[in-house]
């Protein structure tokens, strides 16, 4: 039976690494669970750039809006800093999600017991949490006209636009809403109505949705800002948090990063069904592409890994296979195995990026 199918664009810097250790993942659900993946691979950013003098081609757009879910690795890199913007390997991840409409999305942030000590806060604010952050995506200050760099009096002004329409703001709404009703039925809304036109709107809509839709759901609103603060303070207060493009970048950092390791951390980027009845979809990590350590074997392939697992439950409706995979995660933590962006234990050795993949992959086998 054919499960569906997957566009791999491993990207630029740990990229490749991260997703050879996914690549591994895949081939054990085909051989030991039957789910055979029709698997293709691509280029995207800077890779993409130094092929065909953009950071994605034509051909690989189109096989995006074709395929079932796209795998990301990461893009960017020092090497593209000083090319165009309009050529910049991160063109290359905004094209996809604005030109496939992913709309919302997705970003868990889940402290694994075994990594609670690594949060540069205590144990007891971090332990257990299990948040979801879900953010705008296609719209906002990323892609609001007019924007550019424009001569003004003698001197230059740099120019972006926040905007939001009603529709955007509900579609993601529901989508917050819909996750609510799965996990712990609240939502709490972020924006800054004190001082945004886009974001009294946000909460007008987000409001409007909840009570004509979902009564049900507990939903608050915060200003980012503070919300950035309570994010801090105490996360376990929230359970899945809505908003807009840019204050979900900065959000999502900080929600990571309470986690322990960027490292660890997978994110879906969804939108509309498509005539098979899954959604548009493409899976990457929260992490960059990380120069630095790129090539040593130092990368965690953990937050790619967990992005499989999200593509397995969001679009291959596969939640039990994606608890296996997740479980399979915990249980290498919890034996003490470090990839080298996780040490500080006592006497604790690094484990190659290879190496952690091996351990899932018997970790799975031992599932069985
Ligand atoms: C992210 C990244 C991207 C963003 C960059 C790479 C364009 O920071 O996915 O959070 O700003 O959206
Ligand atoms: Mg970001």
């Amino acid at each position: 039976m054919n499960t569906g199918s997957i566009l791999i664009l491993p990207g630029d810097g740990i990229g490749p690494e991260v997703m050879a250790e996914v690549r591994r993942i895949i081939d054990w659900y085909g051989d030991k669970r039957g789910l055979s993946f029709e698997v293709s691979e691509d280029l995207v950013g800077g890779a993409a750039y130094d092929v065909h003098g953009k950071p994605l081609a034509d051909e690989t757009m189109e096989k995006a809006q074709g395929v079932d879910a796209v795998l990301l690795g990461a893009v960017g890199g020092p090497k593209y800093d000083d090319l165009d913007f309009s050529v910049k390997p991160e063109r290359g991840l905004l094209r996809l999600r604005k030109e496939m409409d992913l709309f919302a999305n997705l970003r868990p942030a889940q402290c694994f017991d075994a990594l609670a000590d690594f949060s540069s806060l205590k144990r007891e604010v971090v332990a257990g949490l299990d948040i979801m952050i879900v953010r705008e995506l296609t719209s906002g200050v990323y892609f609001g006209e007019p924007r550019g760099i424009f001569e003004e009096n003698g001197e230059r002004v740099g120019i972006n636009t926040q905007r939001y329409t009603e529709s955007e703001i509900a579609r993601v709404a529901r989508s917050a809403f819909e996750l609510a009703r799965k996990r712990g039925n609240k939502v709490c809304s972020m924006e800054k109505a004190n001082v945004m036109e886009s974001g009294i709107l946000w909460r007008e809509v987000v409001q409007k949705v909840h009570d004509a839709e979902y009564p049900d759901v507990e939903l608050s609103h915060m200003y980012a800002d503070a919300g950035g603060m309570q994010l801090t303070r105490w996360p376990k207060q929230f359970d899945v948090i809505v908003t807009d493009n840019l204050f979900g970048d900065l959000l999502s950092d900080v929600a990571a990063m309470l986690t322990g390791s960027l490292g660890m951390l997978p994110s879906a980027s969804l939108g509309a069904p498509m005539e098979n009845g899954r959604p548009k979809a493409l899976y990457e990590p929260v992490h960059g592409s990380a120069p630095d350590i790129t090539g040593q074997g130092k990368a965690n392939p953990i937050a790619c890994i967990l992005s499989f697992a999200m593509a397995l439950r969001y679009s291959f409706d596969q939640g039990g296979e994606a608890d296996r995979l997740e479980a399979a995660v915990e249980k290498v933590l919890a034996d003490g195995l470090r990839t080298a962006d996780l040490l500080g234990e006592d006497g604790v050795q690094p484990v190659s990026t290879s190496e952690m993949g091996t351990a899932i992959l018997a970790a799975l086998d031992a599932s069985l």
